[in-house]
């Protein structure tokens, strides 16, 4: 019997979904480690059973619904995604990738399909930057890649750390060393995601085939000059931490903009500038770097010019600088296997597909380093992502499901 998605039970889930840490104007907050966040992921656990699955969770915090095999023995072949969110963000970021994993699976049973290794649908914990700024936490521990434990003193804006944190999810970094899926291996991951650029969408092809992800080098740079009165402060003599700061962040842009044809792109995201008031000038101030770069070129000679140039300014301005690297993940190409897997299935079913890069990052990028990963983009309308204005039709999200749950089907098969 052939596989066939339901559409309607793909909108109903993701609407619903899309309901929990709905902001006013229509998208959603589900940051890791809060309560809405759990609600998004009570809710899958809801819905991974409601399909029959077998629900564990994994020491990242993962959660997983086992759909068994009839070699139960065997690797499960995975997918799945995070349900996380950003500030504001879209109802697709992630959660598409988990409703369709399930819808995958409901699919398969639908069509009364068996296989060999066993499924698995999969929610990532805490893919987003976290309060912590930390990102991939839960793929990112499962593929052994959380080596660096002083992350856990890490605090919040509320003083909480990363440790606590941990805690209230009852996840045991106890274990953090052990990698999580021996003896159990990942037969393969693919990963169904939106796009979030705008490739797919004005090209009007359905299908996207990751060949490579990107990986952040993200640093925390402090500027340290001196506060004082904004009127009683002659001009000349001053040591303002925000023009410096002003200074560099051009800076990033430029030298981004210097290799942007070998796929590097920077941007500064996050500002904090103390004492923040207009009649003071500042004296602290903090911003967030992070430069992207794709397999084939290092984002690192980038990122050593954008230090330096950093490092210049702040020496010229006579403003103090502490630069801190806090994400240094390398990008990766994905499985060749799974790219022929993908394509063929696309090409079964006739749908047009395009492979092209991952400009974002994704778990799939982590999961990579224990086992053949894959992904499947799906267009975004207008390339909008990370904003309540995201939206992927459901036809789309529906082919999509189609490829993924063929390709299931024949790598756990194998
Ligand atoms: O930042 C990213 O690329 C992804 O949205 N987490
Ligand atoms: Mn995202
Ligand atoms: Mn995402």
């Amino acid at each position: 019997m052939k596989i066939e998605a339901d559409v309607a039970r793909i909108e109903r889930d993701l609407m619903a979904l899309g309901k929990i840490g709905e902001t006013a104007d229509g998208g959603v907050t589900r940051r890791s480690f809060t309560e809405t966040d759990r609600k998004g992921r009570d809710f899958i656990v809801d819905l991974m059973k409601d399909a029959g699955l077998d629900i564990w969770v994994d020491i990242g915090g993962n959660i997983h619904g086992v759909r068994k095999g009839t070699k139960p023995e065997l690797p499960p072949v995975v997918t799945g995604s995070h349900s996380d969110s950003v500030e504001n963000g879209g109802r697709f970021d992630g959660a598409a990738g988990v409703i369709a994993a399930i819808e995958a699976i409901r699919a398969l049973n639908d069509a009364g399909i068996e296989t060999e290794h066993p499924l698995e649908a999969v929610s990532f914990f805490a893919e987003e930057p976290s309060h912590f700024n930390t990102t991939c936490l839960g793929s990112r521990i499962v593929a052994g890649g959380f080596t660096d434990t002083s992350l856990l003193e890490r605090t919040d804006s509320q003083g909480r750390t990363l440790q606590q944190a941990f805690d209230e999810m009852e996840i045991d970094t106890g274990k953090f060393h052990i990698p999580a899926r021996d003896p159990q291996k990942i037969k393969a991951l693919i990963e169904l995601h939106v796009e979030q650029g705008s490739v797919l969408y004005e090209k009007e092809i359905p299908i996207g085939i990751i060949t490579d992800i990107v990986a952040a080098t993200r640093y925390r740079v402090t500027f340290l000059g001196q506060a004082d009165h904004a009127g009683a402060t002659p001009m000349k003599g001053r040591r303002d931490a925000l023009t410096a700061a002003s200074e560099a962040i051009l800076a990033v842009e430029r030298i981004a903009n210097e290799y942007s044809d070998r796929d590097v792109v920077a941007t500064v995201g996050i500002i904090e500038c103390h004492p923040g008031m207009v009649n003071a000038i500042p004296g602290n101030v903090r911003i967030l770097v992070e430069v992207r770069g794709r397999a084939h070129f290092s984002k690192e000679i980038p990122a050593a010019e954008i230090v330096e140039a950093i490092r210049t300014i702040s020496r010229n301005r006579s403003v103090d600088v502490d630069i801190e690297t806090i994400a240094q993940d390398t990008s990766r190409e994905v499985s060749p296997e799974i790219i022929d897997i993908l394509r063929q299935c696309a090409e079964d079913r006739g749908y047009p597909y395009l492979v092209m890069p991952s400009r974002a990052g994704h778990d799939a990028l982590h999961i990579q380093n224990i086992a053949p990963a894959g992904m499947i983009f799906l267009p975004s309308k207008d390339g909008i992502g990370h904003d309540p204005r995201e939206w992927t039709d459901m036809e789309d999200i529906r082919k999509g499901v189609n490829v993924l749950a063929e390709a299931m089907v024949r790598l756990a098969n194998q």
